[in-house]
Formats: structure tokens, sequence, C-alpha cells
């Protein structure tokens, strides 16, 4: 079974994703953090994403593992613990950019259903409920006010050391959102079966428990 969880930057889908993947014995997948290392590759690379030889070539070339041991999640890019790293100011400053190129989201998408055909998945991203799983069986958009948004993605920076303010952080969420939205490959776009959930004044738990009741209801 598939449960997509999409929609924009910091509206706590991973934490969710994960919340509702642990009650359900599921594996989960949080498809930014790919896209994320991809772009970390192309920066420490030197990389041109223009050029396409060049591009073909890193991804041929990028091996990403994502472990999950009792309730830890890695990611690790070419056998290197970049858990880190991929959360960095530059790589979200870049990962639009990098996750808009086609050859990028093909190698991403191909590796994505890769790892859900082997097991019961709840998987988080932009594009998880239209394109890479558009039959899945529950589809979930979670939204939230912008402001909120930026606070909590404060919470996160501080957490690895980074400090930014609230303006600048909502003024990097917006232009991210734009960006991932207009892009002409997979947008970000709520699929119309998708069911919208407002975070905006919700906790964790209950926006996992907002999805899990909806599942079981459905079930
Ligand atoms: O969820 P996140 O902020 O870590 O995602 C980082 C970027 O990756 C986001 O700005 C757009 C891109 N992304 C995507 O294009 N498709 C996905 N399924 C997931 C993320």
């Amino acid at each position: 079974m598939i449960i997509a969880i999409d929609g924009p930057a910091a509206t706590g889908k991973s934490t969710t994703a994960k919340g509702v993947a642990q009650q359900l014995g599921f594996i989960y997948l949080d498809t930014g953090a790919m896209y994320r290392c991809v772009t970390l590759a192309v920066l420490k690379e030197g990389v041109d994403i223009k050029n396409s030889d060049q591009l073909n070539d890193l991804l041929s070339k990028i091996d990403i593992d994502i472990k999950m041991e009792d309730g830890s999640y890695e990611i690790f890019l070419n056998s290197e613990d970049v858990s880190a790293e991929i959360r960095s100011p530059e790589v979200t400053r870049n990962v639009s950019a990098v996750s808009a190129v086609k050859e990028v989201r093909q190698a991403m998408v191909r590796h994505q259903r890769l790892i859900a055909s082997k097991t019961d998945c709840v998987m988080e991203g932009r594009d998880i409920g239209t394109v890479v799983f558009p039959n899945a069986e529950f589809k979930f958009f979670l939204i939230a006010d912008s402001y909120v948004r930026a606070e909590r993605r404060r919470k996160d920076l501080q957490a690895i050391g980074e400090e930014k303010s609230i303006e600048e952080l909502e003024e990097d969420i917006k232009r991210r959102d734009e960006y991932d939205s207009s892009r002409e490959i997979s947008p970000l776009k709520k699929a119309e079966d998708a069911i919208v959930i407002d975070t905006t004044y919700l906790s964790i738990d209950e926006q996992v428990s907002r999805i899990i009741e909806i599942i079981n209801m459905k079930q």
C-alpha cells in the first residue's frame, strides 16, 4: 500500500509521514531528501545542470541510500552520511533548480518506485500523488500559513546550528513554492483526489492522528 503525502515546503510533511509510517509499520520515504542529495552532489562536483552529459554522468555515479533504524533516519550519498549537510542553506537555495531538471526527476522517480515496489510505504514529496504514484491508495495534501512554516523551518535550522530571520525564511519558502509550482515537469500540485489537511493550528500528533483516522475510516 502507498500513502502519498504532498504539499509545499515546511508544512510538516516529513514529521507527519514519519509518524504515520511508524504507527502503521510501513517504511517512510522522504523524496525531498533525495533531491537534496543530488543537489549536494551537483554543488560538490561543480556540475553545470544545463549540461546533460555532465549531469547524466553524475547521476550514474551517485548512490543514495536511506537507513532507518530505531526511529532514526539517515541519508547516505555514496556511503557518506549527509543527513545534516543536505539541510544546509546552500542546498536549500539550489534544490528547486536541480529538482526541476528532467534527467534528475526521471532518475529519482525510478528509484522511488523501486523502493516502494518491495514494501508498504508512506512517501512524502511534491508529486507523489500526481506523478510517482497516481494510483496510491491514499493521498494527502498538507498546507499551512507561510509565517508558521517559516517558524518551523527556523527551529529545524537552529537544530543544525544555523540562524536565519523569520522574514528571510518566509521569503525563501515562498520563492521555493513558486518555483516548485510553476516548473514544467511534475509541478507541485494537489492531486484531484487528495485530501487537504491544513496544519497551521495542528500539532504533529494531531496531524498524524487525523491521517490515521481517515485511513481507518476508509478501510
Ligand atoms: O521537502 P523538501 O523541502 O526537503 O524538498 C526539497 C526540494 O525538493 C523542494 O523544494 C522541491 C524538490 N522536491 C521535488 O521536486 N519533488 C519531490 N517529490 C520532493 C521534493
